[in-house]
């Protein structure tokens, strides 16, 4: 449940939460032309806070839209601006943001050329998405019997609201089989990523992810992680794999936003590694916390700062 927070941004103003509601005739709504982002914010040890990575989310909503064909009528720097102000008229010194842009009211087919194009952003307190103890103990994961969107059927860079639904059907399939997460295929049977989340493997210390080029979203977590592992002395390949390749890794883990840097401790009923989170996993995961925490002042480029 999204706890209610004091207000919620809509086409350029503070609304107050109860009042934040949209027709039903909104065309999203029906047929899911519309994109979104899902940004985190985190309280640092100084006691400021900064939103994580803010500008390449903002920049990535812009790319989604311009994929999908959508004019936003603002600026990238009105929307940042936006997120920021949000957090701070909400009080939260921690969140995960949520701009969403959508077609309104209008037209009902599909051509919706004159419908307008409105952008809302809400910000909540939202925990560990996969579990209490799924940053330090990981997570058992099944590979999906659904498929992820491939290049041949979407354009896969945007990070589109309709392509959630064969996300929500994979994940709703390994919550039922007493997993805790997903991973999809691409069309081809290689890996692709988790229904929110991107996916790595270690192999002999080298990491392997699907290239930005495959069926994958790409990432802002995922190229963090891929900066930190370089400068950390570990080799990237961005390559496919397949999902015995994934069984017989030293390790494994998931990226995102809303998952962090997760561990995955079996796929399909077997254990990765040892079953439990691996070495580089753990030297990753604490890198990454030092920045988002501003344990440290390096990649403050990543951190805008903002105070309560
Ligand atoms: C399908 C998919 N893949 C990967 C990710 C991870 O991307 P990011 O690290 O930018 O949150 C997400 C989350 O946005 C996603 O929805």
């Amino acid at each position: 449940m999204v706890e209610k927070t004091a207000k919620i941004w809509m086409d350029g103003q503070l609304v107050d939460f109860e009042d934040a509601k949209v027709h039903i005739l909104t065309h999203t709504l029906h047929y899911g032309l519309g994109a979104f982002e899902g940004i985190r914010a985190y309280q640092l040890e100084d006691g400021s806070s900064a939103v994580f990575r803010l500008q390449e989310h903002i920049r990535r909503l812009f790319d989604s839209c311009h994929i999908a064909g959508i004019q936003v009528p603002f600026t990238q720097a009105q929307v940042c601006q936006a997120c920021v102000d949000l957090l701070k008229v909400n009080r939260l010194t921690h969140a995960y943001v949520r701009p969403l842009v959508y077609l309104g009211m209008g037209a009902m087919g599909l051509k919706a050329l004159e419908n307008p194009v409105r952008l809302a952003i809400i910000s909540w307190d939202w925990g560990t998405y996969l579990g209490d103890d799924a940053l330090t103990k990981g997570i058992r994961t099944k590979v999906s019997s659904l498929v992820r969107h491939g290049m041949d059927s979407s354009m896969v860079k945007a990070k589109m609201v309709g392509y959630y639904a064969n996300a929500i059907m994979a994940k709703r399939e390994a919550l039922a089989g007493g997993y805790d997460e997903a991973i999809m295929l691409d069309q081809h049977g290689h890996v692709a990523e988790g229904p929110g989340e991107n996916i790595f493997l270690v192999k002999n210390q080298v990491l392997q992810t699907p290239p930005y080029s495959s069926a994958v979203l790409g990432g802002i977590t995922r190229d963090s992680i891929i900066i930190l592992a370089r400068e950390l002395g570990y080799r990237v390949k961005p390559q496919l794999f397949s999902r015995d390749e994934l069984y017989i890794a030293d390790e494994a883990f998931f990226t995102g936003t809303a998952a962090e840097l997760t561990p995955i401790v079996a796929v399909d009923d077997r254990s990765v590694g040892g079953g439990t989170p691996g070495p580089v996993t753990k030297a990753l995961q604490g890198r990454f916390f030092d920045i988002l925490k501003g344990r440290t002042s390096d990649h403050a480029e990543w951190l805008t700062k903002y105070k309560i």
